[in-house]
């Protein structure tokens, strides 16, 4: 075995950035240089903390028609006509003791990329923008936010 082929390998699949592998092989690159936007598919519904993940409905209004007989899009259509939605794996996700608002976020001006990296660049997405407590803190240290543990952990309604 040539084991400088194979820490090659391994180098290279490490430097090479993957998500969790999606039900279904939806692109963001593709869609938003269709001139889709991020609002169209993630509203920041009431009361603000969540994007949301669209519904197969919001899917469907295209591919009822477009590209219907692709394998893909077949598996889209099965679980729409059955009602489930996509098992879409989480990309980014905080533990339920942390409380996180995109309303708030938004409103300092913070922008997908910050927190997200460059979505519309992307074929599948990976989290590639930190959302571990250091990286929460050293924006909040930045921007002279509170950095009180009771900020980010207090049991809220
Ligand atoms: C200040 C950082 C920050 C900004 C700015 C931000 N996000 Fe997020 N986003 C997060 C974090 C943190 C989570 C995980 C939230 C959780 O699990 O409670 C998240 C989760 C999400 C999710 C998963 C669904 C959900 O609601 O939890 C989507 C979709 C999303 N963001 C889209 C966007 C879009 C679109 C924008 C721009 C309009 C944006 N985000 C701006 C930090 C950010
Ligand atoms: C505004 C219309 C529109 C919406 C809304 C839309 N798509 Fe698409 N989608 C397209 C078009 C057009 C293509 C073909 C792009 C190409 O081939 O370059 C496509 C391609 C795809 C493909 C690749 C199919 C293949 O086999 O090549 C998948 C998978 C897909 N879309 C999934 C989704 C999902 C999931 C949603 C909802 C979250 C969605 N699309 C919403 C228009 C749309
Ligand atoms: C056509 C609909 C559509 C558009 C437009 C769209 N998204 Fe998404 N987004 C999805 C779907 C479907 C998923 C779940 C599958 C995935 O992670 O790729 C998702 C997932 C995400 C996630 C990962 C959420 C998580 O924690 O799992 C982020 C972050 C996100 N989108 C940001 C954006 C941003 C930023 C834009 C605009 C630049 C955008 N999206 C535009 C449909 C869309
Ligand atoms: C782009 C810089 C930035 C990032 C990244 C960021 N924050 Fe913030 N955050 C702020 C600022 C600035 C404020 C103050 C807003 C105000 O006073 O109106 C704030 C306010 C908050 C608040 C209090 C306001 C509210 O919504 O109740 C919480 C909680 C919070 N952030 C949690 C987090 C968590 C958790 C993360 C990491 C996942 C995070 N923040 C990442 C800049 C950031
Ligand atoms: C700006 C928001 C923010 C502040 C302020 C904050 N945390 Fe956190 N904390 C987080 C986030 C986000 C996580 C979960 C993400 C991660 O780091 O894995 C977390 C996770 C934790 C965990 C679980 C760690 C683990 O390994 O699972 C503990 C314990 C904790 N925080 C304690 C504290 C204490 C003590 C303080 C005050 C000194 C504090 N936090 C202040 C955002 C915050």
């Amino acid at each position: 075995m040539d084991w400088a082929l194979v820490i090659l390998a391994f180098f290279q699949s490490a430097a090479a950035p993957q998500g969790p592998e999606q039900p279904i092989a939806y692109s963001h690159k593709s869609h938003l240089s269709m001139g889709l936007q991020c609002k169209n598919c993630h509203e920041n519904k009431d009361p603000g903390e969540a994007m949301g993940i669209p519904v197969t409905a919001k899917c469907m209004a295209c591919h009822q028609s477009v590209k219907k007989d692709s394998p893909q899009i077949t598996k889209l259509a099965e679980f729409h006509a059955s009602n489930r939605p996509v098992p879409w794996q989480r990309v980014y996700q905080l533990p339920g003791f942390v409380f996180f608002s995109h309303k708030t976020h938004l409103q300092i001006g913070a922008e997908c990329k910050t927190c997200h990296g460059e979505v519309a660049q992307r074929d599948r997405l990976f989290k590639e923008v930190g959302i571990a407590m250091g990286d929460c803190m050293e924006c909040h240290r930045k921007n002279k936010a509170s950095n009180d543990c009771m900020y980010c952990h207090e049991q809220r309604q």
